[in-house]
């Protein structure tokens, strides 16, 4: 088939935390540089994303943090696209689910789809808080795992053991919203029936791609096809998402794996009027880049989805990627074993294309890999600095010694078998390169770059034109061999830049700087041309392309995962509401790093706080709980109990006859089946400690701290 155009999608990521670099090496770079070369190859490519803002976990992180999800969200769209734009990530568009071209976008499809009777509609019974008057959506249910007695495992997860769960299997399920007691009530639902599309996904997919998908890719599908689909329900109860657009839907929205994949439908309608030609054309060439946590959505759901709508382009390919572990455990946000893309780009500033070279170079593309500082260093010390930095260096250096800064003729006179291996391997190489990158095999391609490098050194050191130099006295004649040796090595760094370019963006356009040649150069049809630099041409002298990474550095690193780690497990809440999507607030309070500021509030919200001057009367561990203590306090008017997550901080006869600050009217809580009432304010420290936000001087009980 040949493409007109090509669509590359990347998958929207939940703006509900900061990007990591495992999101990077899963999707993002190898999407990145896909694009990157097609657009080298002048093709009519666009590259669209956003931010996936709906769903569960963005309202669980509002709730904790007292925001609105509308705020969670605006917070980490800004985050999450700094973080792109930092490491070269050329969308173009990066958009939103929460903007109205989405919402319309998704709400008509949904409507198509309901109007030519696609959905089957469904009464289930689902666990309801009444104090709260909401349906609870799986993650809002806490109960104690049946596998390792957590006693905080999700309605869908433990985390602590990893096991999947349904609310039914927990043991004591609780609402982690009220502490009313949970009731089943019946609720109306839109299913899509998956299981009618069985035969068309066999044939399109298991029949269809066998060849062309990877076979990470196409073995997942194989065997959720195998195993028989399910009609899935695509809505929810929530008043967080996309409306769902019929009369009497009140209170119910899309599901947000119906709702986030028509976004790249939506981020190409906000891009170009021409949108429809990418999606309605067969002549696109659709390729959604992925996680592999994202296949099924990807692979089976969605592209039913648009089967259903009819009208659209089906996905060409899905080259989703593995994991990326971190020092040989799995990244967890909730524990903050992560390395985060923000906090690179401030700890290694200006240096992106070396944690570009090395999430590429050890990229997961076929099975799970281990990200290690220590293999970071290696490859960017090993690599891009002894193989190609130090040859372009090299060849600069040696071209301002031996050929008066410019670059030399080649004398065709003397071309020797060498000279013409290495011409052949500048050819060899851009195919070599190209046939990698048509074939979503990204790591075998930038291998193949350095591979060239390498080639190039060797070259470099057979030939010696720094020995022949010594002799040029007696036989003026051998300039001649200097002079194409150093013209073939730079005609071979203009094509490193051009090969390069698509992985380390950063670096091609540093490279033309120092070759004086424009971006244009970059085209991929320049690939392995050997004219591409005039000879006579006077260069500047050489910059070094990339910085060695010290033994510091790396230490640095390792300690700094340890550390949050550490404030993580210490500070992580014992409430059941700790949200695996997400870094612990204190885990990124990392010093010197503080929280983002919370959205401004108005004097009338803060008058509805009412802080009362306390003091201690008593205070006691509560049973199998480590991290909450039990306190008495007299507030003046009245004493009462409350339960602090201070356990770990204080002893509790240290704390008895101090004076505290209290949120005095905070509604009450149950736990370990103690009702607590109020909060006792705490300065928290950037290494995770807690002092108590309190009177400096003594102050009487039951006084408003204004
Ligand atoms: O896994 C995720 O991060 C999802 N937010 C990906 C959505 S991709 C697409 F469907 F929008
Ligand atoms: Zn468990």
């Amino acid at each position: 088939m040949e493409y007109k155009r090509i669509l590359i999608t990347a998958a929207l990521p939940y703006a509900n935390g900061p990007v990591h670099i495992g999101h990077l090496a899963g999707c993002y770079l190898p999407a990145d540089i896909y694009t990157r070369y097609q657009r080298a190859q002048k093709r009519d490519v666009k590259f669209v994303c956003g931010s996936d803002e709906h769903g569960v976990p963005i309202t669980i992180r509002a709730m904790k943090e007292g925001v609105t999800p509308q705020d969670v969200v605006d917070r980490y769209n800004a985050i999450i696209r700094n973080s792109f734009a930092d490491m070269g990530i050329s969308f173009d568009i990066y958009s939103r689910t929460s903007n109205k071209t989405h919402h319309e976008t998704s709400q008509a499809f949904f409507k198509k789809l309901y109007d030519d009777g696609v959905f089957e509609e469904r009464e289930t019974e689902q666990y309801y808080d009444e104090e709260k008057n909401t349906f609870l959506a799986d993650r809002y249910i806490v109960g104690t795992c049946p596998v390792c007695s957590n006693p905080n495992a999700y309605g869908d997860q433990c985390e602590k053991c990893g096991s999947t769960l349904s609310p039914e299997q927990l043991i004591d399920p609780r609402s982690a919203l009220s502490s009313a007691p949970l009731v089943k009530k019946t609720t109306k639902h839109w299913y899509f029936p998956l299981d009618k599309y069985e035969g068309w996904l066999n044939e399109w997919i298991v029949e269809g791609k066998k060849d062309s998908w990877k076979s990470n890719v196409y073995g997942q599908c194989k065997s959720w096809i195998d195993s028989g689909l399910q009609a899935r329900a695509m809505t929810r109860d929530s008043n967080w998402g996309v409306p769902v657009p019929l009369p009497g839907a009140d209170g119910k929205v899309l599901y947000v794996w119906f709702d986030a994949p028509i976004g790249y439908i939506s981020a190409t309608k906000e891009l170009t009027t021409q949108w429809a030609d990418y999606w309605c054309s067969e002549d696109t060439k659709l390729v959604h880049f992925i996680g592999k946590d994202n296949i099924v959505f990807h692979c089976i759901i969605f592209p039913s989805m648009l089967k259903a709508h009819g009208g659209f382009v089906l996905p060409e390919n899905v080259p989703a990627n593995e994991f990326l572990n971190i020092e040989g455990q799995k990244v967890s946000t909730s524990r903050n074993w992560a390395v985060w893309v923000d906090e690179y780009v401030k700890d290694f500033p200006g240096q992106q294309d070396m944690l570009r070279y090395v999430l590429c170079a050890n990229a997961p593309e076929s099975k799970d890999n281990d990200f290690t500082w220590k293999d970071f260093q290696d490859r960017i010390n090993n690599e891009l600095v002894s193989v190609f930095g130090n040859f372009v260096n090299r060849a600069f250096v040696l071209m301002h010694k031996l050929c008066a800064g410019r670059v030399p003729k080649l004398h065709e006179e003397v071309i020797d078998d060498a000279d013409r291996a290495l011409i052949a391997e500048i050819k060899g190489s851009a195919q070599k390169v190209e046939t990698c990158l048509e074939g979503y095999k990204f790591r075998d391609g930038l291998f193949e770059v350095i591979d060239l490098a390498r080639k190039a050194n060797k070259y470099m050191q057979d030939k010696q034109p720094w020995i022949v130099a010594k002799t040029l006295d007696t036989k003026p004649e051998d300039q001649k061999l200097i002079d194409n040796c150093l013209h073939l090595c730079l005609q071979l760094t203009a094509n490193l830049a051009i090969l390069a370019n698509p992985f380390l963006p950063f670096t091609s356009k540093k490279m033309c700087g120092l070759m004086k040649v424009v971006d244009r150069m970059l085209e991929w049809e320049n690939a392995g041309r050997i004219d591409l630099l005039k000879s006579g041409y006077p260069l500047p002298a050489p910059e070094l392309l990339f910085r060695k990474i010290e033994d510091a550095e790396v230490a640095a690193q390792v300690e700094k995962l340890h550390d949050n780690l550490k404030k993580a497990t210490m500070t992580s809440d014992n409430s059941g509401n700790n949200n695996a999507q997400q870094p612990a607030e204190a885990a990124t309070a990392e010093a010197p790093k503080y929280l983002p500021p919370k959205p401004e509030i108005t004097i009338d919200d803060f008058a509805k706080i009412d802080l009362r001057v306390a003091t201690i009367l008593s205070a006691e561990k509560v049973e199998k709980a480590d991290k909450l203590l039990k306190l008495e306090l007299d507030l003046g008017y009245e004493r009462r109990t409350v339960l602090s997550g201070i356990a770990q901080h204080f002893k509790p006869e240290d704390i008895v006859g101090k004076q505290v600050t209290v949120v005095a009217n905070l509604a009450p809580r149950k736990m370990k089946g103690i009702e607590s009432k109020g909060m006792i304010l705490m300065a928290q420290n950037m290494d995770g400690g807690l002092v108590f936000a309190a009177p400096v001087a003594a102050a009487d009980n039951g006084g408003e701290v204004r």
